[in-house]
């Protein structure tokens, strides 16, 4: 594997594989589209192509360091070894956030849901992971400790990769524990007033509306 220029091809080539397959493709293109442009079969994981669906999942080693990311987010480098990872698999913890009618027994409810949160060993393998550069460690210690306006705001630029998820040994499931700080703030929370003055408008037009109706008929 190597990086060269073609004869009559002033573009700087380079060498890799992806799923397996030897590719050679131009300098500059993110892993999609080198996956893309190579041909590679059976690439399913991509969306939005701007490192916000999180669904472009890869493992890359390299020089024997493996590590992941996101590969609509990642440029092609010669001899990078890159596997396109399933789709996460469906959430081991379970909860209806419509069932929390008081904010007080919260922190025990989140116990049950997420007993392996207190039990973190501070690997820092989540925030390796995290192609957001998300304090993920922390915004867990936060929820753990019952924090979870704080926690949520951690993971704020969180697009659910569940990159962290694969690499916690404990199978604390970081992701979840972030969406669910984000969740139960917000279920708690009164909504923006702008949101709730439009809301109002609309609910207001449609009685309106309603009555417009009627008086046709
Ligand atoms: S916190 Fe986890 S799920 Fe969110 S972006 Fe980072 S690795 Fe992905
Ligand atoms: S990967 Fe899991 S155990 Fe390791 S620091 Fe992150 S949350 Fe804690
Ligand atoms: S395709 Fe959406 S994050 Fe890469």
């Amino acid at each position: 594997m190597s990086t060269a220029t073609h004869e009559g091809d002033n573009r700087t080539h380079i060498s890799l594989t992806i799923n397996g397959l030897a590719v050679d493709v131009t300098a500059g293109m993110t892993l999609v589209e080198a996956a893309w442009h190579a041909g590679v079969p059976g690439i399913t994981g991509v969306g939005c192509l701007e490192g916000v669906c999180g669904s472009c999942r890869v493992m890359l080693r390299k020089d024997k360091v493996v590590s992941v990311g996101l590969a609509c987010q990642t440029f092609v480098e010669s001899g990078i070894e890159v596997i396109f990872l399933p789709a996460a698999s469906a959430p081991r913890h379970h909860y209806d956030i419509s069932d929390f009618k008081d904010s007080w027994d919260i922190h025990a409810r989140f116990h049950s849901i997420f007993p392996e949160a207190s039990r973190c060993r501070h690997c820092h393998g989540c925030v390796g992971a995290c192609p957001k550069d998300i304090s993920v460690e922390d915004g867990v210690a936060l929820a753990a400790q019952g924090r979870y306006r704080e926690a949520g705001e951690a993971f704020f630029e969180c697009v659910m990769c569940e990159l962290c998820d694969v690499a916690c040994p404990e199978l604390i499931a970081p992701a979840h524990v972030g969406l669910f700080s984000r969740r139960i703030t917000a279920h708690f929370h009164l909504r923006p007033p702008n949101l709730i003055t439009r809301l109002e408008e609309l609910r207001q037009r449609r009685e309106e509306m309603g009555e417009g109706e009627k008086d046709e008929d």
